[in-house]
C-alpha cells in the first residue's frame, strides 16, 4: 500500500473545554507527537499488518527528521516523503476536552508543497492500493486520483473537505473507487447538511450518485455507513471510553485501506475499521493511539479479521 498524504508535528493540550472565539483557556502540558493524516493513515495500516510506502513532504527541520524516523520506526518505507529544506514542517495545534472532543488548526507548511513530483513517487511502486488524504493541495489530489484511475484502486479521504465546496464535488465528479468521509465532508460534497447514522446511509447513496464506486461515510462514535458495488450496510459504532478522538477517523481510513486490499468483504471491512478507530480513542494522541489487532481485540472484542 501506498500513502501519498501529510505529516505534522502535532501540539496537543488537554482543556477543561474547548475555546470558543476570543476565548483563552489553560490547559495541560503540550505534548508533541507525530501526526498529519497521511502520516497517521500510514502508521494505522502498518500495525495492522501491511506493508506500507508513504509519500509527502516535511519542513527541513527537527520535526521533519522526527516525523521521517517516526514512519521508519513502524516499518514504513519513508524513501518518498521529501524534505522541502527551505520551508518548515507541517503543525497542527490541537485541543482536546474532558469528554475526548478536539478543536484543530493545522499550518500545513510544507504539505503544501506536494506536488507532480510527489504524485509519480507515489507511483513508482504503489502496491495494492493507494491512499490520498486531503490536506495536501488540490492539483496533487487530482493528479493522483487521475492516475490511479484504472490503474489501481484508490481510497480517499477528503479530510479535510477542500474549500469552496465545489471543488470537493470536482474531485469525487471525476470519480474515485472508495471515498472515506465524515458527516461534515459528505455534507461540502452534496451541499447539504448530513447528521447522524441515517443521515450517513443516505449521503452514502448519494455520494455514489455524485461519482464515488464506494462510499463510506462515519458518523462518530454512532457508526459508518457504506454504499457501493457490494450493496449497502449500516455499521453501528462501538461503546468506549474515550479520551481523545484525535486520528480517529485516519485510523479507520488505514484499517479500512488495509482489510479492502486483503479482500474482506465490504461491510465487515468498515465494522473493523470502526472498531480500530474506536480502539484509537481510549488512548491519547493520533499515532500514538494506533491499535494492532490485539489491542482492537481487548477494547471492543472484534477479533481484527486478518490476524
Ligand atoms: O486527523 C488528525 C490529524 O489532523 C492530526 O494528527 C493533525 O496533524 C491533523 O492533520
Amino acid at each position: 500500500m501506498t500513502v501519498l498524504g501529510s505529516l505534522n508535528m502535532d501540539i496537543s493540550v488537554v482543556v477543561p473545554r474547548l475555546p470558543g472565539p476570543g476565548m483563552t483557556v489553560l490547559g495541560s502540558a503540550a505534548r508533541f507527537t507525530a501526526g498529519g493524516k497521511g502520516a497517521n493513515q500510514a502508521v494505522a495500516a502498518a500495525r495492522l499488518g501491511a506493508d506500507v510506502r508513504m509519500a509527502g513532504r516535511v519542513g527541513g527541520d527537527d520535526f521533519g527528521r522526527r516525523l521521517v524516523a517516526g514512519l521508519q520506526a513502524e516499518g514504513i518505507d519513508a524513501g518518498p516523503v521529501r524534505s522541502a529544506a527551505a520551508t518548515p514542517s507541517g503543525l497542527a495545534m490541537i485541543s482536546v476536552d474532558g469528554s475526548g472532543e478536539n478543536l484543530i488548526t493545522v499550518a500545513p507548511g510544507a504539505n503544501h508543497e506536494v506536488g507532480d513530483t510527489d504524485v509519480a513517487a507515489a507511483f513508482t511502486e504503489p502496491g495494492d492500493v493507494v491512499v490520498i488524504s486531503a490536506e495536501i493541495p488540490v492539483p496533487a489530489i487530482r493528479a493522483a486520483l487521475a492516475r490511479a484511475r484504472g490503474a489501481v484502486p484508490c481510497m480517499l479521504n477528503l479530510a479535510p473537505a477542500p474549500q469552496p465546496a465545489a471543488e470537493a464535488a470536482a474531485i469525487v465528479a471525476d470519480g474515485v473507487d472508495w471515498l472515506v468521509v465524515n458527516e461534515p465532508e459528505a455534507a461540502a460534497v452534496l451541499g447539504k447538511p448530513v447528521r447522524g447514522l441515517a443521515g450517513a446511509a443516505r449521503a452514502a447513496a448519494g455520494l455514489l450518485a455524485a461519482g464515488a464506486r464506494n462510499a463510506v461515510v462515519t458518523a462518530g462514535s454512532q457508526g459508518a455507513a457504506l454504499a457501493g458495488a457490494q450493496g449497502s450496510a449500516t455499521v453501528p459504532g462501538f461503546s468506549v471510553a474515550a479520551v481523545d478522538a484525535t486520528g480517529a477517523g485516519d485510523t479507520f481510513v488505514g484499517a479500512l485501506a488495509v482489510a479492502i486490499a486483503a479482500g474482506v468483504p465490504a461491510a465487515d471491512a468498515v465494522r473493523a475499521a470502526a472498531a480500530a478507530a474506536a480502539a484509537a480513542v481510549t488512548r491519547y494522541g493520533a499515532q500514538a493511539a494506533m491499535p494492532r489487532p490485539a489491542d482492537i481485540r481487548a477494547v471492543t472484542g472484534l477479533a481484527w479479521p486478518l490476524a
